[in-house]
């Protein structure tokens, strides 16, 4: 499995702050998830079209796997998930609000996070808040239905009709 790490984020773009969250869910990942590769990761502004084109591109690339970080709350240039609303096919409702729910047992700020999560072609991109607690608190969610999600998602090649509409 091919794992992409996206940081969404003005400032941490501009080298104005360092970024936590994206080396943080490269820990976890290269912890708990020790056969897979992390092959991509980046930092970019909260700019819609940067955003779209990134996501497009790691998808062609064969990342089986976006995790971004950020740009899912309420400020003006929160856009992760419009962006990612663009570039995926079919959406994945039940891990955005596995997230919600048990995030919301811990703050209710996890209300405020307007993630989203889906599918295009063989990449399943997955929109996490940005602070670093919020990445570990909903990865220890997210992390042992993953396996199951992919092989699902993989495996389907060939058998599957890939289908772009986006
Ligand atoms: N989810 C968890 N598990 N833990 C948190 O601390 N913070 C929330 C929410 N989700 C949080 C969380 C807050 S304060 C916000 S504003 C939203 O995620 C959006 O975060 P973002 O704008 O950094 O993407």
């Amino acid at each position: 499995m091919k794992i992409g790490i996206l940081t969404v984020s003005d400032r941490g773009s501009k080298g104005e702050y360092i970024d936590q969250s994206g080396p943080l869910i490269a820990q976890i990942m290269q912890t708990r998830m020790s056969s897979w590769t992390i092959s991509h990761q980046a930092i970019i502004p909260d700019e819609f079209e940067t955003i779209v084109q990134t996501l497009r591109q790691w998808c062609d690339e064969g990342v089986n796997l976006i995790l971004t970080s950020g740009g899912t709350g309420f400020a003006p240039r929160d856009v992760t998930p419009e962006a990612t609303r663009q570039v995926i096919e079919r959406e994945t409702p039940g891990i955005a609000e596995a997230l919600r729910a048990e995030s919301l047992k811990i703050t209710r700020h996890a209300m405020l996070s307007r993630a989203v999560a889906g599918i295009r072609g063989q990449t399943l991109i997955i929109n996490l808040p940005g602070s670093p607690k919020a990445v570990r608190e909903n990865l220890d969610v997210l992390l042992p239905v993953l396996p199951h999600a992919l092989d699902l998602l993989v495996g389907a090649a060939g058998t599957e009709k890939q289908h772009r509409t986006v």
